[in-house]
């Protein structure tokens, strides 16, 4: 093994990176603690690119400290986001780390998006001067776990590129994994620097990690005691929002506003109960759940179990066991718009109905269903401002679907089924890419319809609370300003004492036409761009299947029309916006 206490020239000192690398490799040489029969490979200095794709800042923090733990062993290290990332750069690389995390359907974050495409386009170069290592973040309640990274992993070697290690998928508690990996990663490279990849290399996936009884993750949640539920929209309103306060006196739980909090839900018992009625066996059936331990099947079903969200694994094993022509018909490429309506407003009772005799042991549910993952809900609270308080706003999912009444598992939970008084598991999920700017007199305009008003409600009594000065700008939007103009009163009173600079409001079905918030940006555009041009932070919060494409779009054409730029130099300018950090989406 190399030493570890080997002294590394400053990235800040005034040589190039050759002559760094060499200086480097000369220390590593002098100090190291290695026997005197050390090869010349175990002290030699190499170039590493460290590259990231986060969203929520997870993985942009294990590559900078991989880069720093880099140098320390004499190495030389940049660590750059895939954002800015061309293939040309890493076929110019010798020595890669990656760090990705995986969303959506398995897609990348947001900002690698490009670098995907570009990566498995057909004119991408050979890269097989590139010796590589991947650690992809993932979650393993979602069904594509780590996707992203695996098929980064895939397509690299795909292009002649060499993996150092095995590709380790990470569940959500990195921390224990990125050590092991780490020390995994030095061996191999004090081993056989030139060479690392002798024979086929198998991913490796992280253990679940235990955590310290203090840290209050996902997987040991914090019993908060629910203080407040109270409904944001009126009882004429066509829906519920509430606002909810949780108690964290009691508790070592922190949090920045920007931060979401995670809720444990449990499914509903009534549906629950309507499942087993549809099953050859009884509730109290045993059943191993993997990695969580054995229970009975109504115990899974109620905690572990996820039987409201379709997916298309499900959808084919029902196909393919009951041969079922209706189902098999939604699986070609072709039928994916029509396979997507069916997963939407659809759950296991469904499949169970339209396919009954598929499920012949309790066995077969726990193959067939996803885990049930905790839902996150952006804070809308301010530490500063609430103290130990952590208050979300919930818009509670309520539908009727082929003849069904239905409702979404947490906000229905929180909603119906747990009283003012009790006590939930909640843990914190940090957002650090979604944080108030550090300057307090950078002006900032958030865009936030529906409950994307909830992190905007915490910037805002943050800044208050801390006396920053810099001018506010919100854009929000509901469905009708009698019933749905959330925090009404607040905004209002911050309007009021100019702490709110100004509040431009959207409701969609006050008039016959609808008006989103992308038409209030388009209208005040003149004025968004002199806000721009003060050096303005844009956040946009709230739903991310059309309206953060709109917002997106419509902050195009703002830029296009008052900064009188072609549509090629528009994007230039919102995509700089994303680099320099003054440019984030919390969207869901
Ligand atoms: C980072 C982040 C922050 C978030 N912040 C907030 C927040 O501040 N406030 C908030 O309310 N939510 C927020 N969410 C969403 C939240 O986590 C849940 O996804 C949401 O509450 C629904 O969960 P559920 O368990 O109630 O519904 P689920 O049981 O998960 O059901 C939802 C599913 O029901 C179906 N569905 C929903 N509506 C309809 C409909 N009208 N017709 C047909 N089918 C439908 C869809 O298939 C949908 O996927 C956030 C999500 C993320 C990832
Ligand atoms: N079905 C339900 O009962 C239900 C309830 C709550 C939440 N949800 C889901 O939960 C998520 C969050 O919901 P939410 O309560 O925060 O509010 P939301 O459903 O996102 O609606 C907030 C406002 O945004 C408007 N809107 C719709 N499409 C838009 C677009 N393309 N661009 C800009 N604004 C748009 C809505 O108008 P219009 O609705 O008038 O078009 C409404 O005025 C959404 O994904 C939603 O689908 C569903
Ligand atoms: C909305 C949402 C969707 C996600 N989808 C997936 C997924 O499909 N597969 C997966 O393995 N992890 C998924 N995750 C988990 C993240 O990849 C994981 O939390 C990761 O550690 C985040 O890293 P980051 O902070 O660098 O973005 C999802 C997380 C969120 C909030």
């Amino acid at each position: 093994m190399i030493a570890t206490n080997i002294p590394a020239i400053p990235e800040n000192a005034p040589f190039t990176p050759d002559q760094r690398a060499w200086l480097n490799g000369f220390l590593a040489g002098l100090f190291s603690s290695a026997p005197q029969q050390a090869t010349a490979a175990q002290t030699r200095s190499l170039h590493f690119g460290v590259y990231f794709a986060t969203q929520s800042g997870t993985a942009e923090r294990l590559a900078k400290k991989m880069a720093k733990e880099l140098r320390a062993k004499g190495h030389t290290a940049e660590v750059l986001s895939l954002e800015k990332t061309t293939v040309a750069k890493l076929a110019a690389e010798e020595n890669a780390v990656f760090f990705t995390s995986t969303y959506g359907e398995g897609d990348p974050p947001d900002d690698a998006k490009s670098f995907r495409d570009a990566l498995f386009s057909e004119s991408t170069p050979v890269l097989t001067s590139l010796r590589y290592a991947m650690f992809a973040l993932g979650d393993r309640h979602y069904e594509h776990f780590c996707k992203f990274g695996i098929d980064i992993d895939e397509r690299l070697q795909q292009l002649g590129a060499t993996p150092i290690l095995p590709r380790i998928e990470s569940d959500v508690e990195v921390d224990e994994p990125f050590s092991q990996w780490t020390k995994e990663l030095a061996a191999r490279l004090a081993k056989a620097p030139t060479d690392a990849s002798a024979g086929p290399i198998a991913a490796v996936v992280a253990p679940t990690r235990v955590e310290p009884e203090h840290d209050h993750g996902r997987d040991n949640p914090f019993h908060a005691e629910l203080r407040e539920r109270v409904p944001l929209t009126s009882d004429v309103s066509s829906k519920l929002t509430m606002h909810l306060s949780f108690g964290l006196e009691d508790s070592p739980v922190h949090y920045s506003a920007g931060d979401a909090c995670g809720v444990i839900a449990q499914n509903d018992p009534a549906l629950v109960a309507e499942i087993l009625s549809l099953m050859p066996f009884s509730a109290s059936a045993q059943v191993s759940v993997p990695k969580l331990g054995s229970f009975t099947i109504e115990e899974a079903l109620l905690h572990h179990l996820q039987p409201t969200r379709l997916t298309r694994k499900m959808v084919e094993a029902f196909a393919e066991k009951a041969m079922c022509k209706k189902l098999s018909a939604l699986l070609p490429p072709d039928q994916a718009s029509h396979l997507e309506a069916y997963l939407y407003d659809r759950d296991l009772v469904d499949l169970l109905l339209d396919c009954p005799g598929v499920i012949t042991s309790p066995e077969d549910l726990v193959a067939l269903l996803p885990k049930l993952a905790p839902r996150l809900y952006s804070i809308s609270s301010s530490p500063a401002a609430h103290g130990r308080e952590v208050h979300c706003t919930v818009a509670v999912v309520r539908y009727r679907a082929h003849n069904r009444e239905r409702a979404g598992v947490a906000s229905a939970m929180l909603a119906d089924r747990v009283s003012v008084g009790s006590r939930l598991p909640i843990y914190i999920q940090p957002n650090k890419r979604f944080r108030l700017p550090a300057d307090g007199d950078a002006p900032m305009i958030m865009i936030g319809p529906g409950t994307g008003i909830a992190p905007f409600r915490s910037f805002l009594h943050e800044r208050q609370a801390l006396g920053h000065k810099g001018r506010n700008w919100l854009f929000f939007g509901e469905r009708s300003a009698e019933s749905d103009f959330l925090y009404r009163r607040e905004l209002q009173s911050m309007c009021d004492d100019g702490h709110l600079t100004r509040l431009d409001t959207a409701f969609s079905r006050d008039q016959a036409h609808k008006v989103y918030v992308q038409d209030r940006m388009r209208e005040h555009g003149a004025e968004m761009w002199r806000w721009l041009n003060d050096g303005a932070q844009v956040f946009v919060c709230g739903d991310a299947s059309r309206m953060a494409k709109d917002v997106d779009a419509a902050l195009h054409s703002v830029v296009e029309k008052h900064g009188g730029m072609d549509a090629e130099n528009a994007r230039e300018y919102v995509s700089q916006l994303h680099e320099d950090r003054r440019y984030h989406r919390d969207v869901y």
